[in-house]
């Protein structure tokens, strides 16, 4: 069985087993990780260690804090107007199109600065020209979505412009980790642990010290920033286990090379995929080639009535998870680090068989 879902997504099969190995052992033992205190010296010594392997794998600078928050990215698209005031926007699909939505409800004067278009563009949203609206209005910050999980687009390159003004901020939930990344361009960046480091339950945060300095004080502890560092994200009882989870994901992630080598593999796995789709008519996915992700492969038929068919046949033969989301239909592979390239060869070889039976 191979799961394609967007998230909760696959572990990796090293991680799973491990996870049974640890589960077996507490049952022999009578008590388990997600039985132990989050205060005591073994669930200590796995968040320490938790947190020096990310700073490792993710290059990250002492001036950078990790928060291991609860409440998935969603909480995050609040926290962050909460926390720091008005920001703005720019989308390129539905995960930032929420990220605005969110934030207006606390802050309504969030506002979208410009648009990534599928094609490859960026351009201004409504009336207002993108540079006169950036020098009239003061934001506390940009907020892009690195990847936007459900249309399959991936910024992995920054335009300059975004580089400029507000401090960055990065909805990252569906890419951390999966490519070499500066986070020092970032102010905050944050990211639901569920596709590529474990599983639901964790968010993890990385904010740089001046940015988290001119957050807002006098908030309640669990929704500030500056608190949850200040308690060193146990400030209330934290999903153990999940973090436990990640922290073999991390260690993983190492013996794999590090991200470098990973993202080596991410792209090679991306192309397998974008290579089918394009090598026909059969096949459909609209997005520029530079924006596309290397995370989630959306894609159609071209004679969509086909779709049912391709997805019952995949899940027939073992591929799972390949429906598109109801928003945009279709297919959609994820292949988060965790999936490997056989794998993906494996469907790729799944849709020329397919598509030789009904092309
Ligand atoms: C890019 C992105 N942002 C935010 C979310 C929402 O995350 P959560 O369910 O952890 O709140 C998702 C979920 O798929 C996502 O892909």
């Amino acid at each position: 069985m191979i799961n394609f879902s967007a998230g909760p997504a696959m572990l990796p099969d090293a991680v799973r087993e491990q996870i049974a190995t640890d589960w077996g052992q507490a049952v022999r033992d009578g008590y388990g990780i997600a039985e132990i205190s989050h205060r005591g010296s073994e669930f200590l010594a796995i968040k320490a260690r938790c947190e020096q392997t990310l700073r490792v794998l993710l290059g990250l600078r002492d001036h950078h804090r990790v928060l291991f928050m609860p409440g998935g990215a969603n909480s995050q698209f609040v926290l962050l107007p909460m926390n720091f005031g008005p920001g703005r926007y720019v989308l390129a699909g539905h995960w930032g199109e929420k990220a605005l939505a969110e934030a207006r409800k606390l802050e309504p004067d969030c506002a979208c600065w410009m648009r990534a278009a599928a094609d490859g563009r960026l351009h201004a949203d409504g009336k207002q020209d993108v540079q006169k609206q950036s020098e009239t209005q003061s934001f506390a910050y940009t907020h892009i979505t690195s990847n936007e999980t459900i249309h399959g687009i991936q910024m992995r390159a920054l335009p300059a412009l975004l580089r400029h003004g507000a401090p960055l901020v990065a909805d990252m939930s569906s890419d951390i980790g999966s490519y070499p990344v500066d986070y020092d361009q970032f102010g905050l960046v944050y990211a639901g642990a569920q596709k590529n480091l474990g599983i639901a339950g964790l968010t993890l945060v990385i904010a740089r010290d001046d940015f988290l300095q001119q957050a807002r004080t006098e908030l309640p502890t669990m929704f500030s920033y500056r608190e949850f560092a200040a308690s060193d994200s146990l400030f209330n009882t934290p999903s153990t286990f999940a973090w436990y989870v990640t922290d073999l994901v991390l260690e993983w992630m190492q013996q794999q090379g590090g991200v470098m080598a990973l993202a080596a593999i991410n792209q090679h796995k991306a192309e397998t995929l974008y290579q089918e789709i394009d090598g026909s008519e059969f096949w459909v996915n609209s997005v520029a080639p530079e924006l596309r992700s290397w995370m989630n492969v959306p894609f159609r038929c071209a004679d969509s009535e086909l779709e049912p068919l391709f997805l019952q046949q995949a899940a027939d033969a073992g591929m799972l998870g390949l429906k598109g989301h109801r928003i945009v239909g279709g297919m959609r592979a994820s292949i988060y680090n965790a999936m490997p390239l056989a794998s993906v060869q494996q469907l790729a070889r799944f849709m020329r068989e397919f598509e030789r039976n009904h092309g």
